[in-house]
This record gives structure tokens, C-alpha cells and sequence, in this order.
């Protein structure tokens, strides 16, 4: 595997390599990231990865110091997954002077996890934007646990003419339903223990609609009460439609369960499409 941390030589090096895939990613990899990596290689003759902790889409009291960098252990993990490519750029690579151009996603960067992150979707876009221009892959991977994430960059992409095609890959979780995050490491014994509640919740919510439930802002309520009364401290437990994150107004179209509670001082997300 190559490892690139300079912008022009990461483009000398993906010069006639064909169909470039790529997948962004923050580092402390896990074998949800695997996945993912996996999955490219149907995408692309190139598999290039990035590891790159984006100071600009953490707010002031998140954890972007304490973020955990395991570059070693994730170049080996890289290698053995076969991705053929690395970009690992420093933030002076990347942000050489402060970067004061951005790309603003709509609305949908103020809602779910956007209300409580102001800025986070702005800081993600603009970051991909970048390491798309210097990647300049023709498709791109990114997981479906950030599902918000996702669509932003799915319509960023299609908005702004960019010709990658967005793939989502399916989230994935530990025997006991836990999805794989970088933020489980943050997790005591007894939290990691509690954390699959979440999915839990999210499950039972998706029956209860398949089930015939339609008062949907009571399955939020119960959900988030469910967790709070088991010790965690919810932002939002969210059933939306799949299509745009709008409030669905009835249970015909696709539907997603979104939510984001905070166990301790760890903040996890998940969802589920119904
Ligand atoms: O999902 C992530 O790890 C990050 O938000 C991303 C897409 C790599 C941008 O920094």
C-alpha cells in the first residue's frame, strides 16, 4: 500500500490507475470501516482510503484532541484489506492557511444531529469537498450509520455536479446489536454493556410501526423516555422519511428511526430504516 501525505503526490500516484474508489475516513478503523473497504474494490480498479481528523467539523467542547489516532495499527489494517492507496495528509497538507471557503449545506445541516452540532455538516462537507479534489475518484464510500451524512454528501454531489457516485454501506454491529464506532472505545465496562439499548429501542420502534403503529411522535416519546430512564440523556430519537429526513405525515413511505443519546460522556448515534 501506498502512503501519501503531499496533494500532488497523492495525484501523481492515482495518474492512469484507472477507476479511482475512495473512502474518507477519520482513522481508529474498525471492521465496519473494513466493510467498507471491502465493498470498494466492486466500485474501482484503485482503492484509495484517507485518514484525516477534520478539525472543522467538531464544535468547541467536542472531542477533537482526545479523537483517537491509531495511525499504525490502521495502515496495517488498511494493507491487509487490500486498499491501494493512502492519503494521509496533515492538517497542514490539507488546511495550508485557514481555510475560509466552505461549502454550506441547506436546511438539513440544522436538523437531527445538526441542531445539536451547529456547524459539524458544514465543517463534513467542506472536508469531503477538498479530499474529493484530490482524490478525484469516481466513487465514493460512505457508511450508513452517519445516515444524515450520507444524504448530505449524496446531494452535495448531485447538487454540485460532481461525478462520483455515492454508495452507502450497511452499518456494522457487534454480536449484541452495538453499531461499530469509533466512540465505543470511549465506553466503560458497564456502559459498553448498556450501549446496545439504543439499537434495542430503535428495534422495537420499527415493530411496533410494522406492527400498525402510526402515532409516531408517541414511539419517539416512549423511546426517549425508555433510555433516560435507563441512565442515558437523549438528544433525539426521530422517525423520519427516508427520502429527505422530512417529518413523515403517515407510515406509507419509507421510513428511517434516527437517534443520539449520550451514555456518560459518550455520545452514540444509530438508526434503523423501516
Ligand atoms: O464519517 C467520517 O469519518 C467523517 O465525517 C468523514 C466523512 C471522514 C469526514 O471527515
Amino acid at each position: 500500500m501506498q502512503i501519501h501525505s503531499a496533494i500532488a503526490d497523492l495525484r501523481a500516484a492515482l495518474h492512469q490507475r484507472g477507476r479511482v474508489v475512495f473512502v474518507p475516513t477519520m482513522g481508529n478503523l474498525h471492521a465496519g470501516h473494513i466493510s467498507l473497504m471491502q465493498q470498494a474494490r466492486a466500485h474501482g480498479d484503485t482503492v484509495v482510503a484517507s485518514i484525516f481528523v477534520n478539525r472543522l467539523q467538531f464544535g468547541p467542547n467536542e472531542d477533537f484532541d482526545k479523537y483517537p489516532r491509531t495511525f499504525q495499527a490502521d495502515c496495517d489494517k488498511l494493507a491487509a484489506a487490500g486498499v491501494d492507496v493512502l492519503f494521509a495528509p496533515t492538517e497542514a497538507d490539507l488546511y495550508p492557511e485557514p481555510q475560509e471557503y466552505f461549502i454550506e449545506p441547506p436546511a438539513i445541516q440544522n436538523v437531527l444531529d445538526g441542531e445539536f452540532r451547529p456547524g459539524h455538516f458544514r465543517g463534513v462537507a467542506t472536508v469531503v469537498g477538498k479530499l474529493f479534489n484530490c482524490v478525484q475518484p469516481q466513487a465514493a464510500l460512505f457508511g450508513k450509520k452517519d445516515y444524515q451524512q450520507l444524504m448530505i454528501i449524496r446531494n452535495m454531489a448531485r447538487q454540485l455536479a460532481l461525478p462520483i457516485a455515492i454508495v452507502g454501506g450497511e452499518t456494522v454491529r457487534a454480536d449484541d446489536g452495538l453499531a461499530l464506532s469509533s466512540r465505543n472505545g470511549y465506553l466503560s465496562a458497564t456502559e459498553r454493556a448498556e450501549a446496545p439499548r439504543l439499537y434495542r429501542e430503535l428495534n422495537r420502534l420499527r415493530d411496533a410501526i410494522r406492527g400498525g403503529a402510526t402515532d409516531l411522535a408517541r414511539l419517539e416519546r416512549e423511546a426517549t423516555e425508555s433510555l433516560d430512564r435507563a441512565g442515558w440523556k437523549t438528544d433525539y430519537v426521530a422517525i423520519r422519511r427516508q427520502a429527505d429526513l422530512a417529518v413523515p405525515d403517515g407510515v406509507n413511505a419509507p421510513l428511517v428511526a434516527l437517534a443520539a443519546s449520550r451514555l456518560g460522556a459518550t455520545r452514540l448515534i444509530d438508526n434503523i430504516e423501516i
